[in-house]
């Protein structure tokens, strides 16, 4: 088994992860509401106990406390750099202090998600796929896909909202045009790429609500440090807000990230990085480049 070495710039990442884990084991994983609800939360919990003797350089957390127990939750060591097959183009070169997740743990994580909701939601009729521009179209793409491969039927349909402004929410969530009729009398799942503050899901939600669902759920690619309500952290945390009151479906969960700020696979900074297959976490570089010039 290859000894790693933690990067210093993650030793602040790791330990919060630790802090909030009832069990510390690692375990390498590189082969790897709101209204009435349809679905019963079925377990979609896999057995990881055996590490593949590979390079992995991402590493999982099992029973992290507060942390929905079907979702993965992530630190990185600092091989990732060398291990990774991951692909970027040369004008990003530096902008990254690390990559977070590769996209082939995306695309497996997607199938699991998939497997869930094509087991809980019924076959007899089409889900309502709502994708949250523009985040989310890669990540919706890739569960789209594995969707289709297990044959379950679905709508698409798209909705644009934007709290971001930088690396930081600016507070106010923007909404941009009409939500689709499709969703009266439907199961909708509402695809995010990331939840962090939760204020842009608590703005979107009721509005979903208005439009009379038959259920509707959220399913994001990532949650940012999350804890559940009363939890013992809940009044500090080692980077500011925490996600609350916002019900998240273990089941529907992506990742669980550590409070960083992450680009690709759909997310940006001021809309670079968008194009990146793999999830990487911004670096000071990426940072000072500003993103593109609108
Ligand atoms: P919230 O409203 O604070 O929950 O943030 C959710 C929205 O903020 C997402 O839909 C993203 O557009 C954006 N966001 C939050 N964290 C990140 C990040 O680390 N990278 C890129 N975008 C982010």
């Amino acid at each position: 088994m290859k000894i790693l070495l933690i990067n210093p710039v993650f030793f602040t990442l790791s330990s919060f992860l630790l802090k909030n884990t009832n069990t510390h084991t690692l375990i390498p994983m590189g082969n790897n509401n709101q209204k009435s609800s349809c679905c019963s939360n079925q377990s979609m919990e896999k057995s990881e106990s055996t590490a593949p003797e590979d390079d992995s350089s991402i590493y999982v957390t099992r029973n992290v406390k507060n942390t929905p127990s079907n979702s993965r939750s992530l630190v990185m060591s600092d091989s990732a750099k060398q291990t990774s097959s991951a692909i970027y183009p040369d004008l990003y070169e530096g902008h990254f202090s690390s990559l977070l997740i590769p996209y082939k743990d995306l695309d497996s994580r997607c199938k699991e998600i998939a497997e869930h909701i094509h087991a809980t939601y019924p076959s007899d009729e089409p889900l309502v796929m709502l994708c949250i521009l523009k985040g989310s179209a890669p990540f919706y793409n890739l569960l789209c896909n594995h969707l289709s491969i297990l044959g379950h039927p679905f709508m698409i349909d798209f909705y644009r909202v934007k709290s971001y402004e930088g690396t930081g929410s600016s507070g106010t969530v923007k909404h941009f045009g009409d939500l689709p009729k499709s969703m009266k009398g439907r199961h909708v799942l509402v695809i995010e790429d990331i939840v962090d503050t939760g204020t842009t899901l608590k703005s979107l939600l009721p509005t979903i609500a208005e439009k009379d669902p038959k259920s509707y759920k959220v399913c994001s690619m990532l949650v940012k440090r999350f804890h559940s309500e009363g939890s013992e952290d809940d009044d500090e945390d080692d980077g500011g807000e925490i996600t609350k009151q916002i019900e998240l479906d273990n089941n529907l969960i992506g990742f669980n990230i550590p409070n960083a700020f992450v680009v690709g696979c759909g997310l940006d900074y001021n809309e670079m990085y968008r194009d990146l297959r793999d999830i990487w976490i911004l670096g000071e570089e990426g940072i000072k480049g500003g993103g593109y010039d609108l």
